[in-house]
C-alpha cells in the first residue's frame, strides 16, 4: 500500500512541499493517526478493509486531522487524545467522500478510480456507513460528551449540506448566499469541528474554542471555494479528480453563479441549458470555461476565498505566536494557493 499520507497522483511539487512542511510539524502524531486509521478499518467482512483501504491508499492531504493536531498543540495540550480524535475526523471525511462520489457519479478520487467505479454504488454507501460508525466508536472511547456533541452536530450538518446540494443542483437561479449555505454545511462544518476540538481536549476557555471554530469555519469555506474553482481550472492528473465533474453534474458553484449574473441573454441561455438538463454536449465544458474567463468568474471566486482565508487568519489573533500558530497560518496559505 502506498504511504497513506502521500498522494500517488502527480500533485504539483511546490504545493506538495508546502504541505509536507506542515505535516512535518506533527509528523509523529500524523503517523499514529494513519496507523490508527488502518487499524480501525479492520473488519471480519473482508470487503470493508478492501474498499476502505482502496480510498485510504490513494493518499489524501489529511488537512482535517492536521487541524485537530495543530489546534491542540496551539492550546498547549500535552496528552494523546488528539490522535483518536484526528483519526475520527478523517473517518468522517472519508465516509463523506465515499458517499459524495456515489452521489456525484465521480470516477476519479485521489488519482485512482473511485470506490463506486470499482465496486458499484452499493458497497461504498454501506462502507461509508461503517466508517461513520467507526468514527462514533472512537468518540465513545475518547469519552467526552462535549466532543461527541461537536462532531455529531458536524456530521448531521454535513449530511444536511449534501442533501441541500441535491436541491440546488440543476437550479441556475441559485444565489451566492444559497451556495455559501451549502458550502458552510458540507465542508466548513467539519473544518470548524476539527479545529474546535483541539481547544476542547486542552480544556481551554470558551473564547479559545470559539476562535478555533471560527478559524476552521472560514478556512473550510475558502477551501471549498478553491475546490469549486479547481473543478474548472485544474488538470485531472494534478487534481486527482475529474475536472468538470461539477459542471457535468449540473452543480451550481460560485464561478457559475457569478458568470450567470454577468452574462448576456445568449450566455444565460447556455447556462440554463447545460445546468438545468442532465446532459451536456461535447464542447460545453470548454465553452463554460471560456465564459467564466470572459467574466473573470474564477478569479472573483478565488478573491472571495481569500476574504474568508483572511477571516480565518484574523480569528487566531488572540493566540500567542509560535510554531503552531505559524503552521495554522501556513495551512491557510496552502489551502488558498493549492492546485490539488
Ligand atoms: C475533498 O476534500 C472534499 C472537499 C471538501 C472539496 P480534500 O481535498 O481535503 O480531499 P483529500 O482528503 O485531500 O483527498
Ligand atoms: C465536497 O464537495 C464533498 C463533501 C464535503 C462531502 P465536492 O463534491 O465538491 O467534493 P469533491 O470535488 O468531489 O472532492
Ligand atoms: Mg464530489
Ligand atoms: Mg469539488
Amino acid at each position: 500500500m502506498a504511504s497513506s499520507a502521500a498522494a500517488v497522483f502527480q500533485a504539483n511539487d511546490q504545493d506538495r512541499t508546502k504541505l509536507e512542511r506542515l505535516q512535518a510539524l506533527v509528523a509523529g502524531d500524523l503517523e499514529r493517526v494513519n496507523r490508527l486509521i488502518v487499524d480501525r478499518m479492520e473488519s471480519r467482512v473482508s470487503l470493508i478493509p478492501q474498499l476502505a483501504g482502496h480510498i485510504v491508499a490513494g493518499g489524501g492531504k489529511r488537512v482535517r486531522p492536521m487541524l485537530t493536531l495543530i489546534a491542540s498543540q496551539l492550546c498547549g495540550y500535552q496528552g494523546d487524545r488528539q490522535i483518536k480524535l484526528a483519526a475520527c475526523v478523517e473517518f468522517i471525511h472519508t465516509a463523506t467522500l465515499l458517499h459524495d462520489d456515489v452521489v456525484d457519479e465521480s470516477d476519479l478520487r485521489r488519482g485512482s478510480a473511485t470506490a463506486n467505479a470499482v465496486w458499484g454504488n452499493k458497497a461504498p454507501v454501506l462502507v461509508g456507513d461503517f466508517l461513520f460508525s467507526r468514527a462514533f466508536q472512537l468518540m465513545v472511547e475518547d469519552g467526552s460528551l462535549r466532543v461527541l456533541e461537536i462532531l455529531a452536530n458536524a456530521s448531521a450538518v454535513i449530511a444536511e449540506g449534501e442533501v441541500n446540494q441535491l436541491l440546488t443542483a440543476h437550479d441556475i437561479s441559485t444565489t451566492e448566499a444559497e451556495h455559501l449555505d451549502v458550502v458552510r454545511a458540507k465542508t466548513a462544518a467539519l473544518f470548524a469541528a476539527a479545529s474546535q476540538i483541539g481547544a476542547v481536549v486542552a480544556g481551554r476557555p470558551a473564547g479559545e474554542e470559539e476562535a478555533l471554530r471560527a478559524y476552521g469555519e472560514n478556512l473550510g469555506i475558502a477551501f471549498q471555494l478553491v475546490d469549486d474553482a479547481l473543478d474548472f481550472t485544474a488538470s485531472d492528473g494534478v487534481l486527482g479528480k475529474t475536472v468538470g465533474d461539477d459542471f457535468r453534474e449540473g452543480k451550481v458553484t460560485l464561478p457559475v453563479v457569478l458568470a450567470y449574473a454577468a452574462g448576456d441573454e445568449q450566455e444565460r441561455a447556455f447556462w440554463r441549458r447545460t445546468i438545468e438538463s442532465d446532459e451536456t454536449e461535447a464542447g460545453d465544458l470548454d465553452h463554460a470555461i471560456a465564459l467564466l474567463r470572459r467574466h473573470g468568474a474564477v478569479e472573483a471566486s478565488l478573491a472571495r476565498a481569500r476574504d474568508f482565508a483572511e477571516q480565518a487568519r484574523a480569528a487566531l489573533s488572540s493566540f500567542g505566536d509560535g510554531a503552531a500558530k505559524t503552521a495554522l497560518g501556513d495551512l491557510v496559505d496552502f489551502c488558498i494557493a493549492r492546485s490539488y
